[in-house]
């Protein structure tokens, strides 16, 4: 089949959920463009709304207006977080320094999430939570006083830093922050963007309180298109017969675009086209051509955190891999507790198509095959297992049924739509 034309994902799902929250801290209103207008992000709107932030509304192609409150108030009711793991953590972050108790709380899927991994240490810094089910929402979260904290985190998430870097920041303590492997660092570069003092040195980062409290500076921002979306539009196009696609204004931040450089080495080419800033984030458009062959692979722990929401989609071109060649995760333990266990699901639909693939410990073991997919998969409304396996279902011949399709309204609404703009006529992928 042939590539057609020109795509723009949507906005950043990180970058547009940091950009409301530290909105609606900021000292007067802020503007955003591009903001992604998905359930996760919509989630944070609300929940800021009932902190007191006036927000108009999340709408694709709107500018957003976020007017903070002088601080931020008792929520009349609880703060529901919907299905997104961000909402909740960094939120958490910010409510750790407010002088009122919140509760906190989210669909079945996020309801099954760790959250020790950010109350073990807000509550370090001071904060006061009361657990109602263990290491896991609902949770009530009491402000408390805050102090200078200095922290080796044995996790590398974002969410995990961006919420102690929330914190530090609402609490104007100063921070000092390692992670085992970089994770993604939109929240330090928008603290620094925004004139905040945050530093990084040697892998150390390092957030000073400015001598007064002050809030920070409203800002205009314009949000690129998310790096992750595009993955999934990039895939699309390596697995297509001929033609070409150009993937329009894609965040490029290297703790994003791991997965560009293990298509690279599976011998894949995507090129970077007018690469510029946007906000302090590198944007660039993306020309994309089918891959003739992909290559098996081995992805190391270290590259993990820069393609973490990737392994799904990369697990599925790694199923095309040429020669029967195997492709190996190396230690993907994290995605048991993403939207869903995504570790065991991505195997076990791989398997449901044809495809040979196992999870060993917290290891994900993929070999390709030229057999077209067939057959059932469980997506388990987790938005990234539907896209990921919609993909593989634009092949040849291919009969993927997918058991939902509406959870891609998290992260990706229009998804549907673009696949099939790009890829006109092409069949495979059906679901309800
Ligand atoms: C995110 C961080 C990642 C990622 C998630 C978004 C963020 O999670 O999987 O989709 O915006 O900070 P972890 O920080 O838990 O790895």
């Amino acid at each position: 089949m042939t590539l057609r034309g020109v795509v723009r994902p949507p906005g950043d799902k990180s970058i547009s959920h940091r950009a409301l929250l530290l909105g609606a801290l900021a000292r007067g209103p802020s503007e955003i463009t591009g903001i992604l207008a998905g359930e996760d992000v919509k989630s944070t709107a609300r929940v800021l709304r009932q902190l007191g932030a006036d927000i108009s509304p999340v709408r694709e192609g709107s500018r957003v207006t976020v007017r903070p409150p002088s601080r931020l108030t008792r929520p009349a009711s609880q703060l529901y977080c919907g299905n997104s793991g961000t909402t909740t953590r960094l939120l958490m972050g910010i409510l750790a320094g407010q002088r009122f108790a919140a509760r906190l709380t989210g669909d079945a899927s996020l309801r099954r999430r760790p959250m020790r991994r950010v109350t073990e240490p807000l509550r370090a810094m001071g904060a006061h939570i009361e657990e109602e089910a263990g290491d896991a929402l609902p949770l009530v979260i009491r402000g408390g006083k805050l102090h200078a904290f200095d922290y080796t985190s044995p996790v590398a998430s974002a969410q995990v830093k961006s919420a102690l870097l929330l914190a530090a920041f609402t609490g104007n303590v100063r921070l000092r922050l390692t992670e085992p492997h970089r994770s993604r660092d939109h929240t330090e570069r928008l603290f620094v963007h925004l004139g905040l003092n945050l530093r990084e040195r040697n892998g150390v980062i390092v957030f000073e309180p400015p001598d007064r409290p002050t809030a920070c500076p409203p800002f205009s921002l314009a949000v690129p298109g998310d790096a992750s979306s595009a993955a999934f539009l990039v895939a699309a196009a390596l697995l297509a017969q001929a033609g070409e696609l150009l993937i329009e204004n894609v965040g490029v931040n290297p703790t994003r675009t791991g997965f560009l450089v293990v298509l690279e080495r599976m011998g894949a080419r995507v090129e970077r086209l007018n690469l510029r800033d946007a906000g302090g984030e590198p944007v660039a458009d993306l020309l994309v051509r089918p891959a003739a062959r992909l290559s098996a692979t081995e992805v190391t722990a270290a590259e993990i955190p820069a393609l973490v929401d990737e392994v799904p989609i990369l697990a599925v071109l790694a199923s095309r891999a040429g020669g029967g060649g195997e492709t190996v995760f190396h230690d993907v333990g994290e995605l048991r507790v993403k939207e869903s266990d995504r570790l065991e699901l991505v195997a076990a639909n791989l398997r449901a198509v044809g495809v040979e693939a196992e999870a060993r410990g917290n290891d994900l073991h993929v070999r390709g095959t030229e057999r077209a997919p067939r057959g059932r998969v469980e997506t388990a409304r987790d938005h990234r297992l539907a896209m990921a396996f919609a993909v593989l279902g634009t092949l040849p011949a291919a009969d993927v049924r997918l058991s939902e399709r509406k959870s891609v309204a998290i992260s990706y609404p229009g998804f549907f739509k673009d696949l099939k703009t790009m890829n006109d006529g092409r069949r495979g992928t059906r679901g309800g």
